[in-house]
């Protein structure tokens, strides 16, 4: 049975500081290269959301021992270096709805003697795997059934890798963490042509001194790196999620004379474009406090109620940068003043769930007139007017969590009464988030 949340009330106004859950992306990426380092690896504040239990328990399934303390919210993973897995036969490793899982945690099986299955849920059994497939098959693995591109399927891998040379044009960080990560397995260069995406792997495997060179060349960056050099345990602190604070900008922005301080946040360059578009828009989102740690930024961000937001012709550079956080950044589209145009977005449609029809879905629902360019861009005439007074129901199958927080923001700040199934998908990403709504921010949440 879905569970389900009804709000009938805008939420009233607030000046406060908050901290919201650790980054998911960071949390996912210190797991594995900790299950590959020599030694006992420890992170604070890694996120304790069912994305990264998914990466969690494919891993202790291959034999890496890991102790998660959640009252010290310390977790300890311990590595025995590259290649030291415990290939199992008939394993069977389910990503559930993670993409992430299962995209990087299959690059680092390609040298796996057993066929090993690989699983996900209704959502991730839809979403193309081939993308990261077809690279690793150059590596040397194998996938069966052959040219077979959606989940379920089954990898074995290659005691021969050779190194690879992979151009990477969708700007998916995704694809190019995975090559980089089968990387690490493989004797030689690999070299990779990427278009520019979230760069923590790169930044993570400069701190732990694996031979990385990176180089920018017109728009691309290339990325050189030599395999087979085993590296050290570390300790990481996770920052705040800025896809996960992203929601609670909009939720100030949107709400009358209200303050917000969310403390402690991951604001590397490649993640902010959310709050380069808003501030485009004519929001004053500041970011203070702000402190280098292990090649990654950290901040605090400071919003206020926006008066008068603008439209936006938005810029396609600050696509691959923002890229979970237009759902949010539409919202915000709705009740500016003017036409926005966001394009060259065919990415969103493969996450989670349709991520641009859903956003054209829930606009219309709520009377706000746009129309999608082709399966690309959508265009969007706001309101900044507009306040709601009838009943709005989400229904959200494929349980994508991205959903469900956007109809929630949308329901606080613009009135009418809602009814928002499946809201446990949320625990995919942002566990606390009622929590901070209802404890932070004083919110009642009928469940
Ligand atoms: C992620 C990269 C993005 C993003 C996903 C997490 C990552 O996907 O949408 O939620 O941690 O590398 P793509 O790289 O495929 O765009």
């Amino acid at each position: 049975m879905s569970k389900y949340i009804i709000i009938n009330n805008k939420i009233k106004k607030f000046d406060k500081k908050i901290e919201v859950d650790g980054d998911k992306s960071l949390s996912i990426r210190f797991a594995l290269l900790a299950s590959q380092a020599i030694g006992k690896s420890t992170a604070y504040n890694l996120l304790k959301s069912e994305d990264v239990f998914s990466v969690v328990n494919c891993l202790k399934k291959l034999g890496v021992k890991i102790r998660w303390n959640k009252k010290n919210n310390l977790c300890e993973i311990i590595g025995n270096g590259l290649n030291s897995y415990a290939y199992k036969k008939n394993l069977i490793l389910n990503g559930n709805n993670s993409g992430t899982c299962v995209r990087l945690l299959t690059s680092l099986l390609i040298n796996s003697p057993e066929k090993i299955k690989i699983t996900g849920d209704k959502s991730l059994s839809k979403r193309d795997m081939k993308r990261i497939t077809e690279p690793l098959s150059k590596f040397g693995a194998s996938f069966y059934p052959k040219n077979k591109s959606t989940l379920p399927l089954y990898i074995k891998g290659s005691n021969y890798l050779t190194p690879i040379h992979y151009l990477e044009l969708k700007g998916s960080s995704q694809c190019k963490s995975g090559v980089m990560l089968a990387s690490l397995l493989t004797e030689g260069e690999t070299i990779i042509k990427c278009k520019p995406s979230r760069n923590h792997t790169e930044h993570l495997f400069k701190y732990l001194k694996i031979p990385i060179k990176i180089k920018k060349k017109n728009n691309f960056e290339i990325i050189k790196i030599k395999g087979k050099k085993n590296f050290n345990s570390f300790k990481y602190i996770i920052p705040g999620d800025i896809s996960s604070s992203a929601f609670f900008i909009v939720l100030t922005l949107l709400s009358k004379n209200s303050k917000l301080i969310i403390k402690k946040v991951g604001v590397n360059k490649s993640r902010t474009g959310v709050i380069d578009i808003l501030n485009k828009m004519g929001a004053k989102i500041l970011l203070k406090n702000k402190k280098n740690y292990k090649g990654e930024k950290i901040a605090d961000i400071h919003v206020k109620s926006s008066k008068s937001l603008k439209s936006i012709n938005c810029p396609t550079k600050l696509n691959t940068s923002a890229i979970d956080e237009f759902l949010i950044i539409f919202l915000a589209a709705a009740k500016a003043k003017g036409i926005s145009y966001f394009k060259n977005l065919e990415e969103l449609n493969k996450k989670e769930s349709k991520r641009l029809d859903w956003g054209s879905k829930i606009l219309k629902m709520i009377g706000i007139k746009n129309k999608l360019i082709g399966n690309h861009g959508i265009k969007i005439w706001g309101r900044p007017n507009l306040i709601l007074n009838k009943n709005y129901e989400i229904k959200n199958y494929l349980k994508d969590h991205r959903v469900m927080a956007m109809s929630t923001i949308a329901a606080l700040t613009l009135g009418g009464k809602w009814k928002i199934h499946d809201s446990d998908s949320i625990n995919t990403s942002f566990p606390s988030f009622f929590n901070i709504l209802q404890k932070d921010l004083g919110l009642k949440i009928y469940r």
